[in-house]
């Protein structure tokens, strides 16, 4: 178990002695197509254009090698870049933007650049999880006790990192005091200000005025390092109580066949549905593997 701790280090090392040991390395050879073939669960990331592919005669190269850090070279020729790829040790020239006048492609071990890509992809979709538009209406001629019921409501959702629509209703003629719906919104964008921010400025749709407002950044990393803390917990206990079950099952299997047996099988079972929310993502950190790297060492 320990050890597999380290295979994403292993997996870093592997990958760029291949790409210094074999400067033809190159997604075009089918290896890192295969090693990225996307997984269920698993966000979509387009394959760029890349290498030989490029059509651009000039582009503008950013070159990403050691440590991480990105390196404006400027503008060359798609010769140059070629060549420039080659020399920094066998890496892939990526087509980034091609909206750019002149497009910009980047130089970066192409496995690398992948698999940070789809880490970041992973990320924001664990995110957006949780972000929903949560709704508070109100009249324009809503009275303070109802007011503070719908901005602690507001203030409830943007805590557990929603975003938050306020609208402002108008019936008919009322429209004429659309002013007051304004200002009533300006209000709230005041005394929700110590936890969101507007989105846009109060805005008029149909007979309605609305504002969205999104939580600040401190309140949406504290929802983060919660869900976090949450999900480490849960492993934890996932954790053990996948080794209790073991321990359990190894116990059973030590003592002499009995009617038992079969009550024990049926309370793995039960078990079994009550475990649903394991998902691969939990079984993977469970196991301490992913599957880039499964996948990698059962090329
Ligand atoms: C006004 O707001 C109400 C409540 O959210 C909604 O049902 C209605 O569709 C909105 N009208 C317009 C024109 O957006």
């Amino acid at each position: 178990m320990r050890s597999l701790v380290h295979v994403p280090l292993l997996f870093f090392l592997v990958v760029s002695s291949q790409g210094f040991l074999q400067p033809a390395f190159s997604p075009r050879h089918g290896a890192s197509t295969r090693l990225f073939a996307r997984q269920q669960n698993q966000p979509a990331i387009e394959v760029p254009v890349m290498n030989e592919e490029i059509k651009a005669k000039e582009i503008r190269v950013i070159a990403s090698v050691t440590g991480g850090k990105d390196e404006a070279l400027g503008i060359m020729s798609l010769v140059d870049a070629l060549a420039k790829a080659k020399e920094l040790g066998g890496l892939d020239l990526i087509l980034i933007n091609d909206k750019a006048d002149p497009p910009v492609c980047k130089i970066a071990d192409y496995s690398k650049y992948r698999y940070m890509l789809e880490k970041k992809a992973k990320e924001l979709k664990k995110n957006s999880k949780a972000t929903e538009i949560k709704e508070v209406k109100m009249s324009y001629k809503i009275d303070v006790h109802d007011y503070d019921v719908r901005k602690k409501s507001a203030i409830k959702f943007i805590k557990q990192g929603n975003r938050v629509k306020a609208t402002v209703m108008f019936r008919g003629r009322e429209v004429q005091h659309d002013n007051l719906g304004f200002d009533l919104l300006e209000k709230l964008a005041v005394d929700l200000s110590s936890v969101c921010i507007k989105e846009s400025r109060p805005k008029r749709e149909g007979r309605n005025i609305s504002i969205i407002f999104s939580p600040k950044a401190e309140i949406l990393k504290a929802v983060n390092d919660d869900r976090k803390n949450k999900d480490k917990s849960k492993k934890q206990k996932k954790r053990q109580e996948l080794e209790e079950r073991m321990a359990k099952k190894d116990g059973t299997s030590a003592i002499a066949d009995d009617d038992d047996d079969d009550d024990d099988l049926m309370d793995d079972e039960d078990y079994d549905d009550d475990d649903e929310d394991i998902d691969d993502d939990s079984l993977d950190s469970l196991l301490g593997s992913d599957k880039i790297t499964d996948d990698l060492f059962s090329r």
